[in-house]
């Protein structure tokens, strides 16, 4: 699950036309390949999943996030880390060990990897509160403190001529506003800065991303507008204020990967789509999230293999989720119209298993996502339902993978089982567990292995997802056709897209 993001943000102009989709019913025979094979049957696939098996893929999977100790100092499985590279390689050869039953591709993209590990800021004698590294920030010099005067950039530091020519050696100082963060902190390279400090226009503080990496950067800082004010008045009046910065960081172009499994048989023109995440963030190994949607996805493509299916299923782990859902972005952004609407749904399946857990449906309605978004809803309401399990509903607003496709006009839903929020006093008394606590108390966590994952949400939820699995892999009757490529949604904000707040 993407993290919260505390900044405004762009809105995303969803812009393409609505296309007139022709269902193309003589293309849509069933394959009768597999004819050998019972076709797929929800309680027959549902009774595959154990715990045992999804325990074993868990520690699998730690012994994984190890490989990150060398770089990280702990285990991760972070983009960019062996860690990743290690997650990327057990999902494609665990796929490649069930035989000719998947096409298994790859889907490369480049990814820019930042992380930061240290940093901090000192102007004259005190240390602004305020000051937050910008993301994708290069390190300051041999990832040491560097130590200059603080100078005072004209206008907003946008252009060569707002440098004045002391700005060599020095930290500047520099307005937000009229370029991009970026720019900022390349055009204070330039001049010869050692660091740079923007500081807020507005009321608050300032974090954002210097976005694609240069070679001019330097080590960037945003600083609260009320932070800054008395440092502006005392080089204003001539003082001078030394300064130091630090920033312990690493920022660099990775390649990565998403990788998709399709069916060979069933109705290639129908396709129920699904995905979880194959990253997790650098602070830890990510066994919950999404570790455990990953392998829910792994078990049920492990077992789907001796059913037939009449419709396409098709399994995406994506890279670059934790990053700004860079992975599924990407996917949804190379689908031609005619590869868009043979999706006729997606399901999202990230943290299955939270300690401290509830049963989590997004809220997707067709008033405000494309139709048959709700119908997926009302699948999971009945499964819940159904096993005498409570849910509830959450809002369903772009944290996760799902989003690129409901901007593209493909239904979309999924289920979670809580982050970061607070567990209420009637949610204890659905599901159990502990009130005022977060759902998964090492949510980006170093904690966040092996056991800090529940076993009971995870099978029930496991279960969900074969369910959801085997339902449309037999028929999308009652399911709505697709309409169009361009969301219904039009101007909403896009809260979790990378690169964030660039200006
Ligand atoms: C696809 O990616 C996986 C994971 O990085 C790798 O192990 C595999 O060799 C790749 N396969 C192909 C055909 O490139
Ligand atoms: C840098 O130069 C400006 C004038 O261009 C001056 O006001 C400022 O005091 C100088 N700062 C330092 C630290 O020398
Ligand atoms: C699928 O069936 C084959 C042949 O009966 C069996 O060997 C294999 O273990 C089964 N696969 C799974 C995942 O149960
Ligand atoms: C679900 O979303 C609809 C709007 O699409 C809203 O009317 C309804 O109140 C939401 N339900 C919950 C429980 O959040
Ligand atoms: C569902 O929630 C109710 C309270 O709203 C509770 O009494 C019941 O035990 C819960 N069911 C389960 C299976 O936890
Ligand atoms: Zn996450």
């Amino acid at each position: 699950m993407k993290a919260l993001s505390i900044i405004p943000l762009t809105t995303l102009a969803a812009a393409s036309a609505l296309q007139q989709y022709l269902h193309e019913a003589s293309n849509s025979q069933a394959s009768l390949s597999s004819s050998s094979k019972p076709l797929v049957d929800s309680k027959a696939l549902q009774d595959h999943i154990t715990s045992d098996k999804l325990l074993k893929r868990a520690n699998k999977l730690f012994e994984i996030a190890q490989l990150g100790v060398e770089e990280y100092n702990h285990p991760t499985r972070v983009i960019g880390s062996d860690g990743h590279v290690g997650t990327l390689d057990y999902i494609y050869s665990t796929l490649a060990g069930l035989g000719d039953y998947y096409e298994v591709s790859n889907q490369s993209f480049e990814a820019v990897v930042g992380n930061i590990f240290e940093s901090r800021l000192v102007l004259g004698d005190g240390e602004p509160k305020s000051a937050t590294p910008m993301s994708l920030t290069p390190p300051t010099k041999n990832k040491d403190a560097v130590f200059g005067p603080l100078v005072l950039v004209a206008n907003e530091g946008c252009d060569a001529s707002d440098y004045p020519s002391n700005t060599t050696g020095s930290i500047a100082l520099i307005k937000r506003g009229v370029c991009a963060f970026g720019d900022k902190s390349a055009a204070a390279g330039k001049a010869g800065a050692i660091a740079a400090v923007v500081y807020n226009s507005e009321k608050g503080s300032l974090s954002g991303t210097l976005g694609e990496p240069s070679k001019y950067h330097v080590a960037t800082f945003g600083l609260s507008n009320e932070d800054a004010q008395e440092f502006i008045r005392k080089l204003q009046d001539g003082k001078l204020i030394p300064s130091s910065a630090y920033i312990d960081s690493i920022v660099h172009k990775a390649p990565t990967t998403n990788i998709i499994a399709q069916t060979k048989g069933g109705d290639q023109n129908n396709c129920v789509m699904l995905g979880g995440h194959s990253d997790s963030v650098a602070e830890g190994p990510g066994i919950n999230d999404d570790g455990s949607g990953s392998i829910s996805l792994l078990e049920v493509a492990t077992h789907l293999v001796n059913y037939s299916v009449q419709n396409c299923v098709r399994f995406a782990w994506w890279a670059g989720e934790e990053e700004g859902l860079l992975g599924s972005d990407y996917y949804v952004s190379q689908l031609s119209e005619k590869e868009n609407l043979k999706i006729r749904l997606f399901m999202d399946y990230d943290m299955m298993a939270s300690p401290n857990y509830a049963y989590q449906v997004y809220n997707a309605t067709n008033a405000l996502n494309p139709t048959g978004s709700e119908e997926l809803r009302d699948l999971y309401i009945d499964f819940y339902k159904s096993h005498n399990q409570n849910y509830t509903f959450i809002p369903f607003d772009g944290r996760s993978d799902y989003d690129a496709f409901i901007k593209n006009g493909i239904p979309g839903g999924g289920i979670a089982t809580g982050a970061e929020g607070i567990k209420t006093k009637d949610e204890v008394e659905m599901f159990g567990g502990s009130a005022g606590q977060w759902y998964d108390p090492c949510y980006h966590q170093l904690c966040d292995t092996v056991d800090n994952c529940n076993f009971d949400a995870w099978v029930i939820n496991t279960k969900l997802i074969a369910h959801s699995v085997a339902t449309y892999a037999v028929s999308f009757k009652g399911f709505p056709e697709r309409t169009g490529v361009s969301s219904n949604a039009q101007g909403e904000e896009s809260l979790y897209h990378g690169p964030k707040l660039v200006m």
